[in-house]
């Protein structure tokens, strides 16, 4: 499988999702090529108007760019074509003020681009075109939140969950998962991460990514 990692760690070795993320590669490497996106160290653009007036351009009106146009979109588009070459997607981040970082919601802005990633049909209905591709998001926040519904009553907060569905189901994600971690509590904390390990662990086998010599090595 190939599996495109765009993660948001600045916590670095200090971070608890890494402890999540961690214990998904050390779980799936050796048997899929994985491409990391670190935002980090390489934040997507944002739309300024020059990028902006090129998208238009080029994916709603069908013209032609000029080289400077072209250079402008160009980072997105290549973000994009990382996604287009995935099987599997994983969003790695902490929650930021009860959702994804912003450097996360730019990278969606990039690569959610009409006549790449999504379009419209004759009827003028949108619909995804990352059909056949999974995502996993795993992030931590420091308190719990109830994420069935997102309402201004605590704990219904976490729009981060909410969003990046609704965001992958848009483009056409056969399977999206969400697996989250409270850590602010020191009660709590540990028990919480290894749920989500244990969560990981059932979403690894259900989409048969387990390492095949672990696999032999437990027999
Ligand atoms: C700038 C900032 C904003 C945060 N906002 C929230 C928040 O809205 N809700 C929450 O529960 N935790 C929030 N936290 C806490 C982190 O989500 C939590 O500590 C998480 O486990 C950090 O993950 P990391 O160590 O991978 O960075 C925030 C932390 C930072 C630094």
């Amino acid at each position: 499988m190939k599996i495109l990692v765009v993660k948001y760690l600045p916590g670095r070795e200090y971070s608890n999702t890494a402890i999540l993320y961690n214990h998904f590669l050390k779980k799936v490497e050796g048997n899929h090529q994985i491409e990391e996106i670190d935002l980090e160290q390489n934040p997507p653009p944002f739309f300024d108007h020059k990028t902006l007036m090129a998208y238009y351009r080029r994916n709603y009106q069908g013209k032609e760019l000029s080289s400077d146009q072209k250079n402008a979109i160009g980072v997105m588009d290549k973000l994009i074509d990382k996604v287009e070459w995935a099987d599997i997607v994983l969003i790695t981040s902490p929650m930021h003020n009860f959702g994804m970082p912003g450097v996360v919601k730019l990278w969606f802005d990039a690569i959610i681009q009409k006549g790449r990633t999504f379009d419209y049909t004759s009827e003028g209905i949108p619909y995804g075109k990352l059909k056949g591709k999974k995502a996993l998001v795993l992030f931590t926040s420091g308190g719990e939140y109830s994420c069935h519904q997102v309402t201004l009553n605590y704990p219904e907060w976490d729009t981060y969950s909410f969003h990046v569905k609704i965001m992958l189901t848009f483009l056409g994600f056969d399977n999206a998962e969400v697996v989250t971690a409270a850590t602010a509590n020191p009660h709590s904390k540990e028990k919480n991460l290894l749920i989500a390990k244990n969560r990981i662990d059932e979403i690894i086998k259900n989409w048969n990514l387990v390492n095949a010599a672990e696999s032999i090595h437990k027999i």
